[in-house]
């Protein structure tokens, strides 16, 4: 008996790395999975793998940038197991380029594939859960690049857009019965190998099996998870983090409105003090004795 037993999930990106994780997990708890990817062979594989298990999959190869796409791919899993219970945005691609550098075409495949792919993957599924009358689940995937990251600009862009997403969609959803979450996963994999540090670098990191966002994505799906809703999960390795989102922090009021001359008098005393770290690692505040221009050599 598995948690997720008569349900239908896609995982968008599943031929490889964190969505084929997703996939075995989510056809191990009981799911039947459309395993969607533009590579058809990966995808076709992930499909072979879970036959293999005893589970139920197909292969669809639909580009979640593209309405067309998207549409097919919630076709594919009504056809092919009469409705969609779970949407899971995880395919993805970097790009990676330091800002003043980055084309115009870097960043916007980025966001074609990220913002763009999981708005219309999430429409296409939420419109056939409400008209399934069934609810549902839509998990997207977020990156702690969102929180500012060295050479990803167009990428952390897009995870910060999709986080934002995920608190709106959650409000609106919640009156079909439709839940609306996030993870921030982790895992080796093709794309975590591209990563190259402020250094220009690339570092050794210790490998994490990519199948370890799993089994909490499957909690999430599941009736249990009937209470979660607009939630980012920071997942992977041995961790399950809730993701603080971001609010207004300390406050300054001033009776009948600010001055310049009194911005001036209390900015830097009250809040200059208390500049946000910036980053995943979130080290100290590092521009606290200003920023300069460039002195001429
Ligand atoms: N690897 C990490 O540590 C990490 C960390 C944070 C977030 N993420 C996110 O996890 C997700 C998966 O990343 P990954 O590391 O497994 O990358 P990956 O490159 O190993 O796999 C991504 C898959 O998505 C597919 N894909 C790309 N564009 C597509 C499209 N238009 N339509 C359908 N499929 C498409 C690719 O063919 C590929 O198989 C991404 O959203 C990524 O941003 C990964």
């Amino acid at each position: 008996m598995g948690l997720l037993d008569g349900k239908a999930v896609v995982v968008t990106g599943a031929g490889r790395g964190i969505g084929r994780g997703h996939a075995l997990q989510f056809a191990k708890a009981g799911a039947a999975v459309v395993v969607n990817d533009i590579d058809a062979e990966v995808a076709a594989e992930v499909v072979d793998e879970i036959e293999a298990l005893g589970g139920r999959a197909i292969a669809n190869t639909g580009s979640v940038g593209r309405k067309a796409g998207a549409d097919s791919i919630v076709q594919a899993c009504v056809e092919a197991f009469g409705k969609i219970d779970v949407m899971m945005a995880n395919a993805g691609i970097a790009r990676d380029r330091t800002f003043l550098k980055m084309s115009e075409d870097e960043f916007d495949e980025v966001m074609n594939v990220h913002v763009k792919g999981t708005f219309l993957c999430h429409q296409a599924a939420a419109l056939q859960m409400k008209a399934q009358g069934s609810g549902g689940c839509l998990i997207s995937t977020v990156s702690a690049a969102h929180f500012g990251n060295f050479g990803q600009t167009n990428y952390a862009g897009a995870k910060g857009a999709i986080a934002s997403m995920t608190y709106t969609m959650a409000m609106e959803l919640a009156r079909h019965g439709i839940r609306v979450n996030a993870i921030s996963p982790s895992g080796t994999t093709r794309m975590s190998d591209t990563y190259v540090g402020p250094d220009g670098k690339k570092h050794p990191m210790p490998f994490i099996d990519p199948k370890l966002n799993g089994p909490v994505l499957v909690y999430l799906c599941s009736d249990e998870g009937n209470y979660i809703s607009g939630q980012v999960f920071g997942t992977g390795g041995e961790r399950i983090a809730l993701l603080e989102q971001p609010k207004y922090g300390h406050t300054l009021l001033m009776p009948g409105g600010w001055t310049v001359e009194a911005v001036q008098a209390h900015f830097k005393a009250n809040l200059g003090n208390r500049l946000e770290p910036l980053g995943i690692t979130k080290p100290p505040y590092p521009f606290a004795d200003g920023i300069h221009p460039p002195q001429p050599q």
